[in-house]
């Protein structure tokens, strides 16, 4: 049985879809599915870490409805992110024989959600696709808005779609397994989410204790990027960019540590002090406002200081790969105020260079 349902409607033109929140929902998962009417059999992609802990559950509740599931399971962590697993894994599908009747479900956390979503939008041109994520990231992040891409050596996210899940089944419960470390790291999303839109939500921040009162805030979040994605589902108006707050600077840390020295939520959030300091020599945002972002990421133990291993200027020269710079300047998600994002074209090599110095001990 579940806990109390809650949920959210993804409202886009061609691609309405919903996000159900709840404790234990997985054991109903099938039902949810097989009311999608997207085919009886599925390709379940998930990781080494949650494979082994959730699929049987999911592969069960689908076999109540008829619905046949194979399992594939990729390595855990950043590095499986790579058009070489997406081959991989569609050969896979191939060998065993599935065509364009399957649909694939992406069990895991932004890793596989980014990942299964790419192998779902090139599978024969494109099949159904659903997230059941189960870390704090992809539950409050990655699973809505229907990006999905893989890594190079260069950059993030370089390759890639937009590519919508036909639903988001979350089951807040999966959310007890997860390392402390992992736990945590997903945090620096919800407080990118609090400091573009929403300051009230930093009360919420603050007062998080452990996993089990969580599901008003994951819903909460899933609302905040729902309401920024309709407005802009492809990125095209600079509104969702407002969603990559911290991360030019955070993507070039994550990148530089070789998709290994920091989880992505541990990179974002020396992305966000960063940004934070560009905010505040471009913009209004003040010291103490500041000091509420610090505080908070602080008490999910994230970093706030990045230590010499990584070069201002190999970190420079991964954005210039990854990022357009216009005559010297980039566009730079800064901060008028706490709960309050915009765009600046004002941002310079130089401005970055001394925002990332700032963060050396
Ligand atoms: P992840 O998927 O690597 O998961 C973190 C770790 O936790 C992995 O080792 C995984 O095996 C393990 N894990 C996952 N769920 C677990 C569970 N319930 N119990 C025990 N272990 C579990 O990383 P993540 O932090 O979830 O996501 C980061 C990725 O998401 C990055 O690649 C980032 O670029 C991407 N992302 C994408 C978007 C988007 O809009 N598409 C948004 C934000 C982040
Ligand atoms: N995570 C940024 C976006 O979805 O646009």
């Amino acid at each position: 049985m579940s806990s109390n349902k809650i949920s959210a409607k993804i409202n886009l033109k061609d691609n309405a879809y919903e996000v159900i929140v709840s404790k234990g929902i997985l054991n109903d998962c099938g039902n949810y599915i097989s009311n999608l009417e997207i085919g009886n059999r599925c390709a379940i992609i998930s990781d080494s870490n949650v494979a082994p802990l959730y699929a049987s559950k999911v592969s069960e509740s689908l076999a109540n409805k008829n619905i046949k599931s194979e399992l594939i399971v990729v390595d855990a962590g950043e590095s499986s992110k790579s058009l070489e697993s997406v081959e991989k894994i569609c050969r896979k599908m191939i060998k065993t024989g599935h065509d364009r009747h399957v649909f694939v479900i992406a069990l895991g956390g932004g890793v596989i959600g980014d990942l299964a979503g790419l192998v779902a939008s090139v599978f024969y041109r494109g099949v159904p696709f659903i997230q059941i994520p189960t870390t704090i990231v992809s539950q409050v992040d990655s699973a809505v808005g229907g990006k999905t891409g893989v890594n190079t050596p260069e950059g993030k996210n370089l390759i890639g779609s937009f590519y919508h899940p036909k639903i988001v089944i979350t089951d807040t419960l999966t959310l007890s397994s997860l390392p402390e470390r992992e736990f945590n790291e997903g945090f620096a999303e919800v407080i990118k989410h609090a400091a573009i839109r929403d300051k009230s939500m930093f009360e919420d921040i603050m007062s998080v204790e452990g996993y089990e009162n969580l599901d008003e805030l994951i819903l909460k979040n899933v609302e905040t990027k729902a309401r920024i994605v309709e407005q802009d589902e492809k990125e095209l108006s600079g509104l969702r960019a407002h969603l990559n707050y911290g991360h030019t600077i955070g993507h070039a840390i994550e990148t530089a540590g070789r998709y290994g020295k920091f989880l992505h939520g541990e990179a974002i959030s020396l992305g966000l002090i960063a940004a934070n300091k560009i905010s505040s020599q471009k913009s209004n945002l003040s010291d103490s406002e500041n000091e509420i972002i610090i505080k908070a990421l602080k008490k999910f133990n994230l970093p706030t200081q990045l230590d010499n291993s990584v070069s201002t200027q190999s970190l420079i020269d991964i954005m210039k790969s990854d990022k357009k710079f216009k005559n010297g300047k980039i566009r730079f998600v800064i901060l008028n105020k706490l709960g309050e994002a915009e765009l600046s074209e004002d941002v310079s090599e130089d401005d970055i260079s001394l925002a990332i110095e700032a963060l050396r001990p």
